[in-house]
């Protein structure tokens, strides 16, 4: 029940956020747990945030694979590979042949989640980008 109201609100202020033009998410409702987990912070604090350990176990773990010209047939992926959308697909479905065939089991289930919310903040989709002026 209060995970259902978690999410509730969670809906309620994304649709809020989306009639005004909003450059980066702020918050991002995780459908597997039915919780909001909160993006939202200055840059100075980036590191400290749970998605500033995202995006460390982005790097370390899926960027193990998935770099340029690896040799692990592994297609070249960084945080604007795909939409906020599409990676929260990612994540929910866990369909993609590595997930499935254990590549990602150094990650605990935080551990994603956090990795999930770093690149759904940083997407192609987000206007705050890394390379933006
Ligand atoms: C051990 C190497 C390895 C690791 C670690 C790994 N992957 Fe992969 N990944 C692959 C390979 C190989 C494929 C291509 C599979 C195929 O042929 O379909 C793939 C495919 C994918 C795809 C589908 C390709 C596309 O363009 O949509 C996504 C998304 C993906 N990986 C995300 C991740 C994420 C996120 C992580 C970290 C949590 C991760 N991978 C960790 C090897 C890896």
């Amino acid at each position: 029940m209060k995970q259902l109201f978690v999410g509730m609100i969670c809906v309620l202020a994304l649709a809020a956020t989306a009639v005004t033009v909003s450059a980066t998410p702020k918050k991002r409702f995780d459908k597997t747990t039915g919780t909001c987990r909160i993006l939202d912070s200055g840059p100075l604090e980036w590191e400290s945030l749970p998605w500033g350990k995202g995006g460390k176990a982005f790097k370390q773990v899926c960027k193990s694979c998935h770099t340029r010209n690896n040799n692990q047939q592994a297609p070249f992926l960084w945080e604007e590979s795909k939409t906020s959308k599409g990676w929260n697909r990612v994540f929910a479905t866990m369909r993609v042949k590595c997930a499935k065939d254990g590549s990602w089991s150094k990650l605990s289930g935080d551990q994603l989640l956090m990795v999930n919310d770093y690149l759904y903040r940083w997407s192609s989709n987000s206007l705050d980008r890394h390379d933006s002026a």
